[in-house]
């Protein structure tokens, strides 16, 4: 992109619509952004945002209305049309494929080849070189992306879209798999875009990292525009407002609950070269907060816990019984559960419908002497679907087909149908808008009301303070420190996530 185009609009949609079978999902949308912007889309799960940026993507080709790229009407009906207009998106779920190497990666499509069939490797290497330099990486091309962390496929895939020079970056909630320390690094790398003069459309529920990276900001409500502000003119509750169409109800701060007996204890768990020597218990009706920074061991232990991992010394026992290593029924059979905090990987079953999904974990519990009894499942999916604000067009709707900040809540719900005596929470709210989040954390808080256990893990710090009973902090897979309520800080926890000793 010629410096000189900085200043102008990229991007024009005029009357842009897109409907799936029942659903207007974007509904006559006129939207503007300059190049070498940072404009953040924001809305509630299901107001359409992601939709009306895979239309940019040239994911369908049956949307209505005219978009104009730079100073040409184009039409949009394919991604590799959306790509040689000069449009580059990085998806809710990496798209980078993690047995093969970063080279193959990042040059997938236009692999150099010499007299039409000799891989040219040295050329790979080089050209590769060159893209991960865009990004600030300094890796060697020929490992997996298998072999690096989330961060770093993360920059992968942005310097294999940058690969194709992009006038028009879109990002869908890149950062909601990141660590603090890894968002600040993107968002240098997406400073520098910008200044090339490249437009970013950036989608977020977050509101602290809005303030931080936006230029401007359009609000989406049921798939239509409520407004776009430049950022100086918002502030957090205005956002809030324009987003839910409402103001929304204070939290409230529940009078202090009497914490019973311990019914989880972990003692000297070690899983080698994972985590080492990891001793916590955990009683009933309290949340327990596990802190750590992405890659400290949080979600490696939870799933060492409910047998979904192996480990290699120690004990986990529950209600006084030793749980079998390894055997993720025996811990679901002893009330032991876990919320992925990947939904696509081992939470959903995306071709299955809502009420499948919701009723997927109970199976075992309703299954009586090989018969499986069915009396409620539509009273349990239909107290799920109003407990949680589930937005849908029917509970036989296929999960796949639902937003991401739906998916979630389905897959919070299959958790609570299983009835869990503890119930492991990773990153619950992850993705889900600001009222979907006010919903979960009642919904966490009645769990403990009802006398089970939570283990909550959560990147968000303001939710770990504000919802645990206590905390501790995992560091380079070992436990770093532990805080009761009134020891418990955003400060404290930072310090002791970073290893510093509070
Ligand atoms: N493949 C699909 N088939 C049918 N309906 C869909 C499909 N994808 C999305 N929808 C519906 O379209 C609407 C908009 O969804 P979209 O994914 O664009 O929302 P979003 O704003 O990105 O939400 P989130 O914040 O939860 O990611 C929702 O009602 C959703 O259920
Ligand atoms: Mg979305």
């Amino acid at each position: 992109m010629p410096e000189s185009d900085t200043i102008g609009i990229a991007l024009k949609m005029h009357g842009v619509s897109k409907r799936y079978q029942g659903t207007l999902a974007v509904d006559r949308v006129d939207f503007e952004a300059y190049a070498g912007e940072v404009h953040v889309l924001m809305g509630e799960n299901g107001a359409g945002k992601s939709t009306l940026m895979k239309i940019l993507a040239g994911s369908f080709n049956d949307y209505i209305g005219s978009i104009v790229i730079g100073q040409k009407e184009v039409l949009l009906h394919s991604p590799a049309k959306a790509r040689e207009c000069g449009v580059g998106m990085i998806y809710q779920e990496l798209s980078v494929a993690r047995p093969i190497s970063i080279a193959e990666n990042l040059l997938v499509g236009r692999l150099p080849y010499r007299y039409g069939f000799w891989l040219d490797k040295k050329a790979m290497y080089r050209q590769s070189q060159q893209l991960l330099h865009k990004v600030g990486l300094d890796i060697d091309p020929w490992k997996t992306i298998g072999e690096i962390s989330q961060h770093e496929a993360q920059l992968v895939e942005i310097a294999r879209i940058l690969g194709v020079n992009p006038c028009i970056l879109v990002m869908d909630e890149p950062t909601s798999a990141l660590s603090r320390r890894e968002v600040q690094c993107l968002f240098a790398r997406m400073r520098q875009l910008k200044n090339r003069g490249i437009t970013i459309l950036y989608i977020s529920h977050h509101l602290p990292e809005v303030f931080e990276i936006a230029d401007r900001i359009t609000i989406m409500r049921d798939g239509r525009i409520v407004a776009t502000k430049s950022i100086h003119e918002v502030t957090p509750p205005m956002l809030v407002q324009m987003m839910v169409g409402k103001t929304l109800e204070k939290p409230v701060v529940s009078p202090t609950r009497k914490i019973g007996e311990p019914v989880l204890k972990v003692k000297h768990l070690t899983r080698n070269g994972f985590f080492s020597n990891v001793s916590f218990h955990a009683c009933k009706g309290e949340i327990l907060g596990i802190a750590g920074l992405t890659g400290a061991g949080r979600t490696d232990i939870a799933r060492s816990l409910c047998g979904l991992a192996p480990y290699d010394r120690g004990t986990v026992e529950l209600e006084g019984q030793r749980l079998r290593r390894q055997s993720y029924s025996d811990a679901i059979k002893h009330g032991l559960m876990y919320l992925s905090e990947d939904r696509k990987i081992d939470g959903l079953f995306l071709r299955l419908s809502i009420k499948q999904n919701l009723i997927s974990a109970t199976l075992q519990r309703n299954t009586h002497c090989g018969l499986y009894t069915a009396n409620h499942e539509a009273q349990i999916t239909s107290d799920l679907i109003e407990k949680l604000g589930i937005v849908a067009s029917s509970v036989s709707q296929e999960v796949s087909n639902l937003s991401g900040g739906n998916q979630q809540k389905v897959l919070l719900g299959k958790w609570i149908a299983a009835d869990p005596r503890v119930l492991i929470l990773d990153e619950p709210t992850r993705g889900v808008d600001v009222k979907a989040r006010v919903t979960i954390h009642r919904v966490v808080r009645d769990l403990v009301e009802e006398g089970r256990t939570v283990l909550l893990i959560s990147s968000d710090l303001p939710e770990l303070v504000g919802l645990s009973d206590r905390v501790i902090v995992l560091h380079n897979g070992r436990l770093a420190g532990e805080m009761n309520k009134t020891q418990l800080s955003e400060e404290s926890v930072l310090l002791a996530m970073n290893g510093e000793v509070v």
